[in-house]
C-alpha cells in the first residue's frame, strides 16, 4: 500500500525508494503520530465528516498500533515509506476500509510538522529532568567545596583565589540558563499547533483548530497554514539549546580534565569513571570527559547542518525538511547518553583540598594588596601600579610577597604599614568578596541553587 500513485503509470525506482524512505529513523515519531491521528479523528468527527462510531473505531485501531510499537511487535511492510504510511497501512489491516477516512482534510505535511513538534516537546521535558539530576550533582559538590580555596584563572593564568564552590557553581548556573532556555522555548512552541494546515493552504472542513490544538496539549493553533507546514524553527531552537548544553558541559569537562591531570591533582576521578591505557600502566584517562568535550562538536554540527538545510527553501513543504529528523534524534540521543555517566562521574569524584591550596601563590593577592592601599586613601589606578612594583621586587628577590620586609614595602610607598601582612590570607581574600555573586557569597548561592532544584522535582 502507498498513500499516492493514482496518477502514476510506473512504480518508483528501487534506488529512489531507498533514498526517499524515512521509516528507518522516523518510526520514533510513532507516539506523536498516533496522538495526532486520534486528535484528528476527533476533529473530523466533530466537523461531521465521519461518524462518532467511525471515530471510535479509528481511535481503537490506533491505540492497538501504539501497543504494537511499545511491545516491539510492529512489523513493517515493503511499501512503508515513512511512519505516517506505516501507521495508516497497519490501521487499514486492523479496521478495514474506514481507515481511509482518517486522512480527510489532512496532509502528511501538517501531520509530520505536528509529529515533530510533539516529539520535540516531549524530548524537551525528558532532557530537562536529566539535566536537573546532573545539576543536583554539581550543587552537591559545590556544598562539599564551600570552605575549600583553589586558584581561580583568567587567560588560564593564576588570577585570584576562589572557593571550590564558586567554581562548581559557575558551571551550575550556566546549565540552569540552558534549562530555562528550553522551558522558555517550549512556551512559544505550544502556541503554534500546525495540525489543520493541510498540504499548504489549510483544510476545507469545518475544523475547530483551537480546540484541536488544545486536545494535543497546545495553547494555540498556528496562525498561517503555508508557514506552518515548513516551520522547523522549534527544531533549530532545540538544536541550538542542545548545542549550548554541549558547550557548557564541554567547558566543565575541560576544567576537570586539567584538574585531574596529576600535575594539578585537584580532583581524582573514581576508577569506575576513568579508563586505562593498553601500553602505559600508570595511566588514568578521563575518557568520559573527553567524549563530553568531543560530542559538543557533533551537537554544534547538527545545528549548523539544519540551518543550512532550511536556508533558501521555497515556500511550503519541501522534501529537504525530512532531513530535520536525524540530527534532531541524534542530538537528543547524544545528550541522553552523556548525562547519566557524567552525573555519576561528578558524584563520585574526590577533590584534593591540599593540592588546591598548595597551588595558591601569593601574587594572586596582588589585587588585594592594591585594595589595601585603596583603604589607605590611594586612588586605585595608582595603588595598582604600586602593587605591581611590589610583585616585581618580590620576583627580583625570588621571594613570596609576604617575605618582603616592611622596609622593602616602604621603599615602594610609605603608605605601607606593618598591617600589610594581613593581606596575605587567602581565606580572608575570598571572604571579602561577599557582594552578591562573588566567591564570598557561595553560601547564599548554594541555598538559591537548592531552591531552584526543589522547584523542579
Ligand atoms: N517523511 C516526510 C518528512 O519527514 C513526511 C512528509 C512527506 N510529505 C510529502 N508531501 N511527501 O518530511
Amino acid at each position: 500500500m502507498t498513500l499516492w500513485g493514482g496518477a502514476f503509470s510506473s512504480p518508483t525506482e528501487d534506488a529512489v525508494r531507498r533514498l526517499n524512505d524515512s521509516l528507518r529513523f522516523d518510526w520514533r515519531l510513532y507516539d506523536a503520530d498516533i496522538d495526532g491521528s486520534i486528535a484528528w479523528a476527533r476533529a473530523v468527527a466533530d466537523a461531521g465528516v465521519i461518524t462518532a462510531a467511525e471515530r471510535d473505531t479509528l481511535a481503537d485501531g490506533l491505540e492497538r498500533i501504539r501497543l504494537e510499537f511499545q511491545r516491539g511487535e510492529f512489523v513493517s511492510a515493503p511499501g512503508d515509506e515513512d511512519i505516517h504510511t506505516a501507521v495508516e497501512r497497519r490501521l487499514t489491516e486492523i479496521v478495514g476500509a474506514v481507515a481511509g477516512k482518517l486522512h480527510t482534510g489532512r496532509s502528511r505535511n501538517d501531520q509530520v510538522a505536528t509529529d515533530v513538534l510533539l516529539w520535540v516537546l516531549a524530548a524537551q521535558e525528558k532532557l530537562t529532568s536529566a539535566l536537573t539530576v546532573f545539576l543536583a550533582a554539581l550543587r552537591r559538590q559545590a556544598q562539599n567545596g564551600d570552605n575549600l580555596v583553589m586558584p581561580g584563572f583568567t587567560h588560564f593564568q593564576p588570577a585570584q583565589p576562589i572557593t571550590v564552590a564558586q567554581w562548581w557553581l559557575s558551571h551550575f548556573w550556566a546549565l540552569v540558563r540552558d534549562v530555562e532556555r528550553l522551558e522558555t522555548m517550549a512556551v512559544a512552541w505550544r502556541h503554534k499547533c500546525p495540525l489543520g494546515s493541510g498540504a499548504l493552504s489549510g483544510t476545507p472542513y469545518d475544523i475547530d483548530r483551537q480546540r484541536l490544538a488544545e486536545s494535543l496539549g497546545f495553547e494555540a493553533a498556528s496562525p498561517n497554514s503555508l508557514d506552518s507546514v515548513a516551520d522547523r524553527d522549534h527544531v533549530a531552537d532545540f538544536l541550538y539549546a542542545l548545542a549550548m548544553i554541549g558547550i557548557h558541559i564541554s567547558r566543565l569537562a575541560e576544567d576537570l580534565i586539567i584538574f585531574a591531570n596529576p600535575s594539578f591533582g585537584f580532583v581524582r576521578l573514581d576508577e569506575r569513571y576513568s579508563t586505562g591505557s593498553s601500553l602505559m600502566p600508570q595511566k588514568r584517562n578521563p575518557d568520559p570527559l573527553e567524549l563530553a568535550r568531543g560530542k559538543a562538536g557533533r551537537l554544534i554540527g547538527h545545528l549548523s547542518g539544519l540551518l543550512a538545510t532550511l536556508k533558501g527553501l521555497p515556500s511550503g513543504y519541501n522534501k529537504d525538511l525530512q532531513e530535520d529528523k536525524e540530527p534532531l534524534f541524534d542530538a537528543y540521543d547524544t545528550l541522553a547518553a552523556l548525562l547519566p555517566p557524567l552525573t555519576g562521574l561528578v558524584n563520585t569524584l574526590t577533590m584534593n583540598a591540599d593540592r588546591m591550596r598548595a597551588a595558591l601563590i601569593e601574587s594572586m593577592l596582588a589585587t588585594d594588596l592594591a585594595d589595601y592601599l585603596v583603604g589607605k586613601g590611594i586612588p586605585f589606578r595608582q595603588a595598582h601600579g604600586l602593587a605591581g612594583q611590589v610583585v616585581r621586587l618580590a620576583e627580583q628577590k625570588r621571594v613570596e610577597l609576604s617575605q618582603l620586609t616592611l622596609d622593602d614595602y616602604r621603599s615602594i610607598s610609605d603608605v605601607f604599614e606593618s598591617d600589610v601582612v594581613k593581606v596575605f590570607d587567602y581565606d580572608a581574600a575570598v571572604a571579602r568578596r561577599r557582594a552578591s555573586g562573588g566567591t564570598g557569597d557561595t553560601e547564599r548561592q548554594i541555598t538559591l541553587a537548592e531552591s531552584w532544584l526543589k522547584q523542579r522535582v
